[in-house]
């Protein structure tokens, strides 16, 4: 390698920008929409049954993997099992990828929203584009509205952007700078949304409904599909994400204690988010839209614009926290894409950061884009919210348990597995033995392998694809995003696996 390989100034360091990736918009949105779509209580049987099975040892082995081969997932997979598992690890990458360009493009409505928080949000205005007059509509729902369909959202991706790259310029030293003051600060401003939540009149009734469980759900696939697949996004797992930070870190880790360490410093905020949000929703009776992004975007400012005292601070600490929060892992997506590319080629960092700002960049923009293709609103709006829809169906909605599966099969068959545990416990304090091994190798695939199917089933009979295609009508669209998805995750994948490497070894 031409240029030295940076590492974490301090394990704390690595903690906080590990938990950091990890707590990200999937905490304060998806978590508490998924679990008010399954009727609260219900949601955490599921959820802490996904965080044990699947969560933590998937992350375990996550950080064992970047650790012990001390590069990125697609060379990291390549030195471990050859060029089939290269390839799946830049399938990993590229999802990762089209996941990052479609956050950066929600991280720039975020910032739109946070700009008007500063006063526009909350005032009255009539809704231009699509026709509606402001009296339908909460005054957050107008401001949204007409930014989404303005040019603005363009400038706002490009800051996004910029402030990405910046985070990441120096690799590790730089993430581990910003993150040290972003984290805690997000902690705290989350404490002080929930003490203004609870003390709302009506706002420890949110909180009965989210902890008072409900059995009955139990049967329903549905909800058990919804923690596997949340659990693996709001741990940032599947991509690489904890093996390219694990890369970073020295040759001893207890990688044991640090998943378990991560993943209940993410989970933790998840509840206490989703604290906030229930207190806020019961106080006001307030009910969430179909979307999760609703969530962020009109029913907690909805919620906040009827604070007796303060609206405009607490808007404005809403804003700044998804901001915060969103970047933590933005950067995380961001940096783990840049060291896949710098690992295989030996790249100069300055060259690869431009390179992937640039693509980037493009891309954010398509899901940024203003033109209204609904203007009764009755599904996305603009172009580019429909777009962020249909590639998250496949991106997320698939590809990230795609990749996870890839991952398990790779670690657990085509590498030495009891050469990674071997690895893995030198340096734990608890040591993983035959239990640990019997489920990467067969339990959990098998988890992943049946959502999969219950998800294609349901698909194809109608549940979900169909059912957008039926009321959406895009089923042009529908068809460039899955041929979009496929031709940049796959083909690309197969693209840079036939690419000549250039870091001079680290073969299987
Ligand atoms: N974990 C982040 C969140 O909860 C999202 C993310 C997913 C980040 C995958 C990196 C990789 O928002």
């Amino acid at each position: 390698m031409s240029e030295v390989r940076g590492s974490w100034g301090s394990k704390l360091g690595f903690i906080l920008a590990a938990s950091g990736s990890a707590i990200g918009l999937g905490n304060i949105v998806f978590f508490s929409s998924n679990a008010y779509k399954y009727g609260g209580g219900a949601f955490y049987v599921p959820y802490l049954v996904a965080l044990f099975l699947i969560g933590i040892p998937v992350m375990i082995l996550e950080l064992g993997a970047g650790r012990f081969a001390r590069r990125s997932m697609p060379n990291a997979l390549y030195q471990m099992a050859g060029k089939r598992a290269e390839v799946a690890g830049w399938f990993g990458a590229l999802n990762a990828s089209i996941i990052t360009m479609y956050y950066i493009a929600i991280l720039a409505w975020i910032l739109g929203m946070w700009v008007g928080s500063l006063g526009a949000l909350w005032q009255a205005s009539p809704v231009e584009a699509f026709g509606l007059s402001s009296g339908e509509l909460s005054n957050s729902m107008s401001y949204f509205f007409n930014m989404i369909s303005s040019q603005r959202p363009l400038l706002y991706v490009v800051l996004i952007w910029a402030a990405n790259i910046l985070i990441i310029i120096r690799g590790a030293k730089s993430i581990e700078a910003v993150v040290k003051i972003f984290v805690p600060l997000m902690w705290v401003m989350m404490v002080v949304l929930i003490i203004r939540g609870v003390t709302l009149p009506g706002g420890i009734e949110g909180i009965l409904y989210l902890f008072t469980p409900d059995f009955s759900v139990m049967a329903d696939v549905g909800i058990w599909k919804g923690a596997f697949s949340q659990m693996f996004f709001t741990l940032s797992l599947g991509f690489g994400i904890m093996m390219a930070y694990a890369s970073y870190l020295p040759r001893k880790n207890d990688d044991v204690l640090s998943a378990t360490t991560i993943s209940f410093l993410n989970c933790s905020f998840e509840y206490i988010a989703g604290l906030a949000i229930f207190s806020l929703l019961f106080a006001f009776a307030i009910a969430p839209k179909a979307s999760s992004l609703s969530m962020i975007f009109f029913v907690v400012p909805e919620g906040i614009a009827e604070f007796p005292v303060l609206v405009g601070i607490f808007g404005f600490l809403f804003f700044t926290l998804l901001l915060m929060a969103g970047l933590t892992s933005s950067v995380s997506l961001v940096e783990s894409v840049v060291l896949s590319v710098i690992d295989k080629f030996d790249l100069p960092r300055m060259k690869v950061l431009v390179g992937v700002f640039l693509v980037g960049l493009a891309g954010s923009v398509l899901f940024v884009l203003p033109q209204v293709v609904d203007p009764g609103l009755s599904d996305d709006g603009t172009l580019g919210f429909t777009l962020v829809d249909l590639f998250d169906h496949w991106a997320f909605g698939y590809g990230l348990l795609i990749c996870g599966l890839f991952e398990l099969i790779i670690l657990g068959w085509l590498h030495d597995i009891d050469a990674l545990l071997v690895f893995i416990n030198e340096s734990s304090r608890v040591k993983l033995g035959s239990k640990f091994r019997f489920l990467v190798r067969y339990i959990l695939p098998l988890v992943i392998v049946c959502i999969l199917v219950l998800s294609a089933v349901d698909e194809i009979t109608g549940g979900l694809y169909g059912n957008a295609m039926e009321t959406g009508g895009y089923s042009g669209l529908h068809f460039v995003a899955f041929a979009g998805w496929i031709v940049f995750s796959l083909g690309g994948a197969v693209l840079f696996t036939m690419l000549k490497r250039r870091d001079g070894g680290g073969g299987a």
